[in-house]
């Protein structure tokens, strides 16, 4: 498997594998050009970091965060809200009072930052394709992604993942070194764990 920063030419592969390891996510149901659009969003902004692992030049699995979560959020609204919301249009008519509800917190979310800690890079999404998962493709991505925001002198990794129907995810995380810092609730009383890892 070979590791490497993912370009443009891979936007269309990671939004496959995603739509393969997240199936029935709320951002898998608004579609390939919307998640286009959102990863591309890592490649655009400077703090993005987008790593993908390849065999035989085929996807198997993607990292995508930022090593400055604040900012990330709101330049991607910025310079991207129209599009994100056309993108979204069709989910909406299909069914606009959930869709509107979550897109807009989707749209205006900000990282998420554990409280009383500063700096640290946010991992926003990692998955693996279902042919290869449970072959440490996850773990090689993690452990690329922490290098890079070490490289980017941030001093912990950080991300967010359900607690509830979600144990092998969870412990991945655990088997990797991260924590658990706290835990809240999402909209709609969704249990999250935060974890931390220091790098
Ligand atoms: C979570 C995920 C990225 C882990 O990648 P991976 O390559 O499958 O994991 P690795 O092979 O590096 O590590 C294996 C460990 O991950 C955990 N794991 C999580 N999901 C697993 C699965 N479906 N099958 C096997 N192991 C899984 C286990 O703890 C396993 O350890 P074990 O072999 O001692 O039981 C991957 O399974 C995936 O894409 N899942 C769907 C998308 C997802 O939920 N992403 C995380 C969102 S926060």
């Amino acid at each position: 498997m070979k590791y490497r920063p993912a370009d443009e030419h891979d936007i269309a592969a990671v939004t496959e594998v995603h739509v393969a390891a997240f199936p029935g996510f709320f951002l898998t149901s608004l579609g390939s050009r919307f998640l286009d659009e959102m990863y591309r969003g890592f490649l655009l902004h400077s703090s993005g970091i987008f790593l993908v692992a390849e065999e035989e030049g085929q996807i198997m699995g993607f990292a995508a965060g930022t090593s400055a979560p604040t900012s990330f959020f709101s330049d991607l609204r910025r310079r991207r809200f129209l599009s994100f919301l056309c993108y979204a249009f069709p989910a909406l008519l299909r069914n606009p009072k959930v869709v509107f509800i979550k897109l807009f917190k989707a749209i205006f979310y900000r990282g998420d930052q554990p409280a009383g800690l500063n700096g640290g890079a946010l991992l926003s999404s990692i998955g693996v394709s279902p042919a290869v998962v449970g072959k440490s493709v996850g773990q090689g991505l993690l452990t690329r992604f922490e290098h890079e925001a070490l490289s980017r002198g941030q001093k912990f990794v950080y991300l967010t993942t359900d607690e509830v129907g979600n144990d092998r995810v969870n412990a991945f995380y655990r088997k990797n070194g991260y924590v658990i810092e706290s835990r809240f609730n999402q909209h709609a009383g969704r249990a999250m764990f935060r974890y931390v890892k220091n790098i």
